[in-house]
């Protein structure tokens, strides 16, 4: 009788420790975060910046009084800070993990898989540029922001450029991360759902884009 072929021993070598960025929770944490707080403080902020269309007195004004809100220092640590670093941090990770990063979505999306990681890096960057140039600078020089302050930057063409490339970045960001938010957490499952989400995204990205672009004129004009 012929005898069974004998397969080699799978070779074992010993098992590597998962780091704890791609813990369940954590992945979904750095989800949820994308959205609250930080997606809400993106809205909020663009809508508070629109107020520059009204005039410098009428920013000023508003201005003035966000910086002098209670536990303003609080709110920014904790709502925002550490929420922007945490998901910053986990989502550097899963951007230079290469078995991270193999396509997973159908119909056409795969574009917007990578994209939603390059625009991930580009926001990091121009946030740290907007917060050192208009936070930390002007807190240590205990001076403030204002319509003037704004204005002397925008008016520099590439700082016009950095804004229009990394404030569109960021929104394409969480506009996208809106689609891939609904799939991850199980709220658009069927193929019609998710192709719902992706029109509800493609219009977010138009209408903040816009917003953006009225801010804009409002100063660099
Ligand atoms: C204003 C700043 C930011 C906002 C509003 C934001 C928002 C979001 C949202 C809503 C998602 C979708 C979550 C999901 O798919 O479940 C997301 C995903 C992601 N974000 Fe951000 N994010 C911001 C900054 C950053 C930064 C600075 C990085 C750094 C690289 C980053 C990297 C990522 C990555 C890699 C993903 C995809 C995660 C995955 O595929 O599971 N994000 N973000």
């Amino acid at each position: 009788m012929a005898q069974a072929e004998r397969r080699p021993e799978p070779a074992v070598g010993p098992r590597r420790a998962s780091p704890w960025m791609d813990e369940f929770w954590v992945r979904r944490l750095q989800s949820l975060l994308g959205l609250i707080p930080i997606g809400a403080f993106l809205i909020f902020h663009l809508y508070v910046n629109l107020l520059a269309t009204q005039g410098p007195t009428e920013y000023n004004t508003l201005i003035n009084t966000l910086e002098h809100m209670p536990l303003l220092i609080f709110i920014e640590v904790f709502v925002l800070y550490l929420p922007i670093l945490f998901h910053a941090a986990v989502g550097f990770h899963i951007v230079f993990t290469p078995e991270l990063n193999v396509t997973r979505y159908p119909y056409g999306r795969n574009i917007h898989f990578y994209l939603q990681r390059l625009t991930g890096v580009i926001a990091f960057i121009f946030l740290a540029y907007h917060v050192v140039t208009l936070r930390l600078i002007p807190g240590l020089n205990d001076t403030h922001v204002t319509f003037a302050l704004v204005q002397s930057q925008l008016r520099q063409t590439w700082i016009l450029i950095l804004y229009l490339v990394g404030a569109i970045g960021t929104i394409y960001h969480f506009a996208n991360g809106l689609w891939s938010f609904a799939i991850h957490w199980g709220i658009a499952v069927g193929r019609r759902a998710q192709r719902a989400m992706a029109y509800v995204s493609a219009g977010v990205f138009v209408v903040l884009t816009l917003v953006l672009v009225r801010i804009v004129l409002a100063f660099a004009s």
